[in-house]
């Protein structure tokens, strides 16, 4: 359990300080404060070059998708994600062709590949670490550098995983994660985004920042005083900088507690032996067990063992059923997708 003593303290000793010191309530404005103070965690944590803190992630999707122009475009994208993966991008007019899923439920790389060979107006790929569990990043950086694309990350689920030593997403060119619950950290709303880029970092502060804050970072010359507000709540800022590395020592924990029960299940024989380069944040944690196997073996053989587990086939639908087919470019991969999903079980730890 998280505890809140110090972050109660730090809140509301920013409201008071507020009442009488507008230098306190600006802060957040000029980009200063807790704010500021966060995107520093953020940037030393991924060691990216810049982090922009926002409202939440799906607004933080649509930002960046402003942000690299993409307008009008075709983009690569998973089937399986959080419909927020591409709400910004729909209101921008994209056209979407979706991959097939590799093992563990992620953008397959040899259909990006299949579909750019087919598609050469494609403009962007948009990967996902979907149920908190990296996607292969380094595949996906190659085809973006050699194909000359823009890659973007949706890791909302998975600050705090890790591919090949690498923090998960942290190759893209620009990658959201979010604070909404349920998440690694949990500020009631919110969200960061990543980037080692100047230009989208500068293009995200004047689409979402206060002129305050685009002078103080770019000069008094270049503002754009029609930017949406994309700020993040500075009280949300503050719960953030208290509760951080607690809240990832407590990942930490729930990753221990997963990887035993991984490990547990693969000691009975019940899955494939379970593939270590790669730490998952197990926002869901899904399992796939070996031909022939029940699920009720396994549910009685952790249910003996661990308590206040439920087991399920996940239920997700898929983003081309949910969007209009205009908005669809290519789904070739539906019987493959689906049949992998249905070999999937999803684990509940708490
Ligand atoms: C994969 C994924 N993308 C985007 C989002 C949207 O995040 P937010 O609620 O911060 O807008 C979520 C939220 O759960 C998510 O899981």
């Amino acid at each position: 359990m998280i505890d809140y003593t110090n972050a109660i303290e730090d809140i509301s000793r920013y409201l008071f300080n507020a009442q009488t010191n507008i230098g306190v309530r600006e802060q957040h404005l000029i980009g200063s404060g807790a704010v500021t103070e966060l995107e520093s965690k953020i940037k030393m944590f991924y060691d990216s070059k810049f982090a922009l803190c926002v409202t939440n992630a799906t607004n933080a999707l649509f930002f960046v998708a402003q942000s690299c122009n993409l307008h009008d475009c075709e983009v690569i994208t998973t089937p399986l994600t959080f419909p927020g993966t591409i709400s910004g991008l729909l209101s921008l007019n994209c056209r979407f062709h979706f991959t097939d899923l590799d093992e563990n439920l992620n953008i397959c790389p040899i259909s990006v590949r299949e579909i750019l060979k087919r598609n050469p107006k494609v403009s962007a790929i948009i990967a996902v670490d979907f149920a908190g569990t990296p996607h292969q990043m380094d595949e996906i950086r190659k085809i973006a550098n050699e194909f000359k694309l823009i890659y973007i990350s949706d890791a909302a689920q998975s600050l705090g995983a890790t591919i090949n030593s690498n923090k998960a997403s942290s190759l893209s060119d620009v990658w959201v994660t979010s604070f909404c619950p349920g998440k690694t950290l949990f500020t009631g709303e919110g969200a960061c985004i990543m980037t080692n880029s100047e230009i989208i970092y500068n293009n995200l502060l004047l689409s979402t920042q206060h002129v305050y804050r685009q002078k103080k970072e770019l000069g008094l010359n270049i503002v754009n005083e029609f930017s949406f507000n994309g700020r993040i709540n500075p009280l949300a800022a503050i719960l953030a900088n208290s509760i951080f590395e607690q809240s990832i020592k407590q990942l930490k924990k729930h990753q221990n507690q997963c990887l035993k029960i991984v490990k547990h299940l693969n000691n009975m024989g019940l899955i494939s032996s379970f593939e270590n380069d790669f730490k998952s944040t197990f926002f869901h944690f899904y399992i796939k067990p070996l031909k022939n196997i029940e699920s009720q073996e396994i549910i009685e053989n952790l249910t003996n063992k661990y308590s206040l587990l439920k087991i399920r086939i996940p239920s997700v639908t898929l983003l081309p059923d949910l969007i209009v087919k205009k908005n669809v470019a290519s789904f070739e991969y539906k019987k493959s997708v689906v049949k992998k999903i249905s070999q999937t079980l999803e684990i509940s730890t708490h």
